[in-house]
């Protein structure tokens, strides 16, 4: 019988869906699984959706003969060798917009409690160290009239600029892939990096991790931030080299720092722990009840379209139906 075997329990019911005509096998949650691990779990399966976290290298294309296709359930999709894939003749498919506006929500979050304190503020409330109304009490910066730098202009970076532009910020990309068409607000491109990281007050990072990307916001770059800067980290945690942003952080170059997503996740560089000027979480950014439920649907949709020898709805790397 067909088989598809899933690394983890996902929301919604869209796996119960995909039991009525498959057999689904779905590994009990655990840690991330990689190479000769995910290999030995995935068998003799014909499709997997697997996490961001499981590494699907390529001797899980060598050794899982069967395998069709992986439905990554993440827009990101770092975590696969996809040249490998491609030659084992394996289609990839990840689930980009429906987390869009969830993730974008998100970074925003991150934004407004840097900027304004709001840890700061919540632990002092909770401490019972609130004594009353001062006008210098935890004061933040404003965001009206700054600029918001916007590190890849895809759908998540649009959709983060836009809301931007509703908090009166003037906004600036830099971005590989040119937009296709206007993103419909006022933003404009800065092709070279050096010239655009000193005019950002609020930077915030949408790039896919590659290898160009990879400790992109090193401590160099880090320098050519105007003091005072905030850096806010919502796409992959490799792209901020974390030893220099606490470096960066407690030199007092930084006002704060957003992250929801670390260099070597799960672990957080120490440095980091402790300040009060950074807010840390737990790689968030789909995380909604509804976000997470229309990843799964899509996953499953489109193992669902490579299984019956249709296209993949959301393809990465698409081979054709064998
Ligand atoms: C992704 O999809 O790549 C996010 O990091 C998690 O939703």
């Amino acid at each position: 019988m067909t088989e598809v075997a899933v690394t983890a329990p996902l929301p919604g019911t869209a796996l119960e869906r995909l039991g009525r005509t498959y057999r689904v096998r779905v590994r009990p949650p655990g840690p991330p699984l990689a190479g000769a691990e995910l290999a030995a779990f995935v068998g003799t399966a014909d499709a997997c959706i697997c996490l961001l976290a499981d590494r699907v290298t390529a001797e899980v294309f060598r050794a899982c003969r069967r395998l069709r296709i992986v439905a990554n359930y993440a827009v990101g999709v770092n975590n696969l060798d996809l040249a490998a894939a491609a030659e084992a003749k394996v289609v990839v498919t990840n689930t980009p917009d429906v987390l869009t506006e969830a993730t974008a929500d998100l970074a925003w979050a991150l934004i407004l409690a840097v900027s304004r304190r709001l840890l700061e503020g919540d632990r002092l409330v909770r401490e019972g160290r609130f004594d009353g109304w001062q006008p210098e009490l935890l004061l933040g910066s404003g965001l009206q009239g700054k600029t918001l730098g916007v590190v890849g202009l895809g759908r998540i970076g649009t959709a983060v600029a836009r809301r931007g532009v509703a908090f009166g910020m003037r906004v600036i990309a830099h971005t590989r892939k040119r937009p296709s068409a206007h993103p419909g607000f006022e933003c404009e491109l800065v092709e070279d990096l050096e010239a655009f990281l000193p005019r950002v007050d609020v930077l915030t990072l949408h790039c896919p991790l590659t290898s160009e990307t990879r400790g992109l916001m090193d401590a160099r770059r880090l320098a050519l931030l105007p003091r005072g800067a905030i850096l806010v980290n919502t796409s992959r945690g490799e792209v901020v080299d974390e030893g220099a942003l606490v470096a960066a952080l407690e030199a007092g170059r930084l006002d704060g720092a957003g992250l929801d997503v670390f260099e070597r996740e799960p672990a957080v560089h120490p440095g980091l722990v402790g300040r009060c000027d950074v807010v840390l979480l737990p790689h968030l950014g789909s995380a909604t009840r509804d976000t997470r439920a229309a990843m799964a649907d899509l996953a499953v949709d489109n193992v669902l379209a490579v299984l019956e020898g249709r296209p993949p709805l959301t393809p990465v790397v698409p081979v054709l139906a064998r």
